[in-house]
C-alpha cells in the first residue's frame, strides 16, 4: 500500500504539523505502508489559470510547465493520500490550495449526477486515491476544523473517492514545547494515539471510535493552554522590542 502525504504547511519542516504527520506515518510503516511525505512549500507550484486547457488542450495534463508534472503522478499512483496543513483563518492555507486547484486534470469536463442527486465532474480515471486529513489550528477546540471537515468531505465527493480519516489537534501550538519537561509526557501520550491511528488506517482502512476520540481529547485543558500561550506572546513581543 502506497500513502502519500501532501504537506501544506506554509513552514515546511519547521511545522507543528509535521509532528503530527512523522508519528502517523511511522504507524502505517509498521502496518507495512511505503510512505512518502512531499511538502509542498518546497516545491514549484503555479496557481490554475482556469482556462481549462487540461481538459481541452492536453487532455489529462496541465500546459503550466511546474512540479505539478510530478506530483499530479504521484497523486494518482497513491492507495491514500493525505492533506496535512494547519488551518489558516479557518481553512486550507494558500499553498494546499493552490495545490488541489491543480488537480482539476484528473476530472473529466462533463458533469453528471452523483449517488446524492447533486452534480459533479466525471471521472478521468477509473481509481482514485482513498483521502484522509492531518491538521492542526493554533486555537485550542475542534470547531476551528468545520470549515476543512466540509471542504474535505465534498473533495473525496469530487474526486469519486472516499474520506478515511480525519485528524484534528487544536492547541497545534503546544508541539513547540516539546522539550518542555511538564509537556513531554502528554506529548509522548499523544503521538503514541497518532501512531496508532496511522497502523489502524492501513490495516482496517478507517479508523476505530476509540482512537478517534483519543484524538480528540485536548492535551491540556483550554484555560491552561490560553493561559500560557498568551505569557508566551506577551514575552516574545517584548523580546521583539529589542532587535
Ligand atoms: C495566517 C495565519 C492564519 C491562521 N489562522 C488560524 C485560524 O483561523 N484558527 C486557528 O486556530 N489558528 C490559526 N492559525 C495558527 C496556525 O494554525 C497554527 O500556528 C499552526 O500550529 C501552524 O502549523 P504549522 O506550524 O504546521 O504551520 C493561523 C496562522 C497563520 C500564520
Amino acid at each position: 500500500m502506497k500513502i502519500t502525504v501532501f504537506s501544506g504547511s506554509h513552514k515546511g519542516r519547521e511545522g507543528n504539523t509535521l509532528i503530527m504527520v512523522e508519528e502517523f506515518l511511522k504507524g502505517a510503516e509498521e502496518a507495512g505502508a511505503e510512505t512518502e511525505n512531499i511538502f509542498l512549500i518546497e516545491k514549484n507550484i503555479r496557481y490554475c489559470r482556469g482556462k481549462f486547457e487540461c481538459w481541452l488542450k492536453t487532455p489529462g495534463m496541465c500546459t503550466i510547465r511546474d512540479d505539478m508534472a510530478d506530483l499530479l503522478p504521484k497523486f494518482m499512483a497513491s492507495d491514500i493520500v493525505v492533506f496535512a496543513c494547519p488551518v489558516y483563518f479557518d481553512n486550507v492555507p494558500a499553498i494546499m490550495k493552490t495545490f488541489i486547484d491543480r488537480l482539476a486534470p484528473v476530472l473529466l469536463p462533463h458533469f453528471e449526477k452523483d449517488e446524492m442527486g447533486e452534480y459533479r465532474h466525471s471521472k478521468r480515471y477509473e481509481k482514485f486515491p482513498k483521502i484522509a486529513v492531518i491538521s492542526n489550528s493554533g486555537l485550542p477546540g475542534q470547531t476551528n476544523f468545520e470549515v476543512e471537515s466540509l471542504f474535505f468531505k465534498r473533495l473525496a465527493r469530487t474526486f469519486h473517492t472516499e474520506l478515511i480519516a480525519e485528524i484534528y489537534r487544536g492547541e497545534g501550538e503546544i508541539f513547540r514545547g516539546k522539550s518542555n519537561i511538564m509537556l513531554k509526557p502528554l506529548l509522548g501520550k499523544y503521538r503514541k494515539v497518532l501512531r496508532c491511528a496511522g497502523r489502524e488506517l492501513v490495516e482496517n482502512q478507517k479508523l476505530s471510535e476509540k482512537i478517534t476520540r483519543e484524538l480528540e481529547n485536548p492535551i491540556i485543558p483550554a484555560s491552561i493552554y490560553i493561559k500560557f500561550g498568551n505569557e508566551e506572546w506577551d514575552r516574545l513581543c517584548e523580546e521583539k522590542k529589542f532587535d
